[in-house]
């Protein structure tokens, strides 16, 4: 396919003028919420509350209600949410963790980080989260716990892992970095398990400005232990009951995300209102996310499969339209963990995943003539 010289072409009787269309636009949401988020913003510097105090927790006891758990602790960022939920549940060394090998790097840096080692499974082959057929092969004396990833704003299925969890006595977290109010038959990150991770760097649904994370869970001990591990082991101000660490949310972040949290139902809605679009314009061009009545996706990613994923990305960039891939290499494949010892093609479906996937443009504020754009683009690209 030759694009280089095609910078307005036609469908019908429509004329296509060059867009240029961001994988996400964040200056657009800033700007659809901006006095809002100003006068928060502005509220912390009169206080000068910057650290913990009422932005944090007022922000901790809403995301907790919107996410149908009894906790939340805000902490630095969405890697040492997962970090400490290992260490709260006591998985640290000689513990062997299953994690999914398509997924962000975060996930495993905080298995290694509790001294644990990590043991990569395969995933889905159309919701390419973690394949729980897998899980049990995986499965030795050594295995302390399984953390479930919500890939792209898509839930793995948790049923599933629950009863192989339940069944193998281990422990069981969420990774849900990526599903903000998401829901695998009408249960949200946490709500099976107990316990579940967020990032909310900026990108991400709910997205702070900066590094920004939390912890959801249930049990009123695990959630006061959490609360101190992230703030020195403090019992008060200069009295600490363990060492432990500074992972604390900024009141900053806090009281924007508390400002964001209000749209974060709309902003999902519309996310999912984009996916229906272009599920009914790309089907039959390029694989699309899986529709499925178990889950309620809130489409972080909207991610296409082809198998001539690089010119079409190569293409589609040509035509001012950004994408992404979430993940070119498998973490068994990453030089980090050579050490593991995991070979080509112990993984196959991670494998293709990584090879197929491409993430289009999403989010809440893409206008439908957008949406068109990207997709008669796509169209164009495979003469459709
Ligand atoms: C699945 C997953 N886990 C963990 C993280 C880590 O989050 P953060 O970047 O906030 O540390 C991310 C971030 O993208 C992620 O996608």
């Amino acid at each position: 396919m030759k694009s280089s010289q095609k910078k307005v072409f036609k469908k019908g009787a429509v004329l296509f003028k060059k867009m240029n269309i961001p994988l996400v636009d964040l200056k657009a949401n800033y700007n659809s919420i901006k006095p809002e988020i100003d006068a928060a913003i502005q509220t912390i510097i009169d206080n000068s509350s910057f650290i913990m105090g009422k932005p944090v927790k007022q922000f901790e006891e809403n995301f907790a209600k919107a996410s149908s758990m009894k906790h939340c602790i805000g902490v630095a960022n969405g890697t040492v949410a997962v970090e400490l939920a290992l260490r709260v549940l006591g998985v640290g060394k000689n513990d062997e963790v299953i994690i999914p090998a398509n997924t962000f790097i975060a996930t495993s840096e905080s298995v290694t980080a509790v001294g644990a080692r990590c043991v990569f499974v395969d995933v889905e082959e159309d919701s390419m989260n973690i394949d729980s057929e897998k899980v049990e092969q995986a499965i030795t004396p050594k295995t302390k716990a399984i953390i479930a990833v919500h890939l792209y704003g898509r839930m793995a299925n948790m049923e599933k892992l629950q009863e192989i969890a339940k069944r193998h006595d281990l422990l069981l977290i969420e990774d849900a970095a990526q599903a903000h109010l998401a829901e695998f038959k009408g249960k949200k990150p946490g709500q099976q398990s107990g316990i579940a991770t967020f990032s909310f760097f900026p990108a991400k649904n709910l997205g702070a400005f900066g590094d920004a994370g939390g912890i959801v869970c249930n049990d009123d001990e695990i959630a006061k232990k959490l609360g101190m591990m992230r703030n020195h082991g403090r019992l008060s101000k200069y009295e600490h009951e363990f060492e432990a660490f500074n992972y604390r949310m900024d009141a900053l972040q806090a009281a924007i995300l508390d400002v964001k949290l209000e749209y974060l139902e709309k902003w999902n809605e519309s996310r999912r209102k984009i996916a229906k679009r272009y599920d009914e314009m790309l089907k039959g061009v390029v694989g699309t996310p899986p529709v499925n009545a178990d889950y309620k996706q809130v489409y972080y990613m909207y991610e296409i499969r082809t198998d001539k994923r690089d010119d079409l990305l190569e293409f589609l960039k040509e035509e001012g339209v950004s994408c992404g891939i979430h993940y070119p290499l498998p973490l068994h494949l990453q030089p980090a963990y050579k050490y593991l010892g995991y070979n080509k093609g112990d993984f196959p479906v991670a494998e293709k995943c990584a090879d197929e996937i491409l993430s289009i443009p999403i989010y809440p504020e893409l206008s439908e003539e957008q949406q068109d754009y990207v997709v008669k683009c796509i169209k164009e690209f495979f003469n459709d």
